[in-house]
C-alpha cells in the first residue's frame, strides 16, 4: 500500500535547499533543484552515512563519509566506494504541500 504524505510547505523548500523529515520512521531528504523536487533515504548504501549533508554538484550528491557519488534524480550510483543505488521516493505538489510517496507493501 502506498500512501502521499506530506514533507513540507512549498515556501519552506525554495530553490536550491533541502531539508530531512521522519517519514513514518524514515529519513528522507528532499531537495529542491532548480524547481524540481527529490526525495532520497538519507542514508548510503554503502556503509549507512548520512547522504543529506554532503556536497551537491548539480543533481549529483556527494557521500561525506568516503565520497561515493550518486543521481539524486534517479538514485543511480555514479562513482566508489558504494556499488548499489540510492532509495528513491516520487515526489509531488499537492495544494501547497511537497508530498513523498511511501510504498509500505
Ligand atoms: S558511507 Fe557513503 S561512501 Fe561510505
Amino acid at each position: 500500500m502506498s500512501n502521499w504524505l506530506d514533507v513540507s510547505n512549498i515556501d519552506e523548500l525554495t530553490l536550491s535547499t533541502r531539508r530531512v523529515v521522519d517519514v513514518e520512521g524514515i529519513n528522507v531528504a528532499v531537495f529542491n533543484l532548480g524547481g524540481e523536487y527529490f526525495a532520497i533515504k538519507d542514508e548510503c548504501p554503502h556503509d549507512g552515512g548520512v547522504l543529506s549533508n554532503g556536497e551537491l554538484d548539480g543533481e549529483v550528491i556527494i557521500c561525506p563519509r568516503h565520497g561515493a557519488r550518486f543521481s539524486i534524480r534517479t538514485g543511480t550510483v555514479l562513482g566508489p566506494p558504494a556499488y548499489e543505488d540510492l532509495i528513491t521516493f516520487p515526489v509531488r505538489i499537492s495544494q501547497g504541500k511537497v508530498q513523498v510517496e511511501i510504498d509500505r507493501t
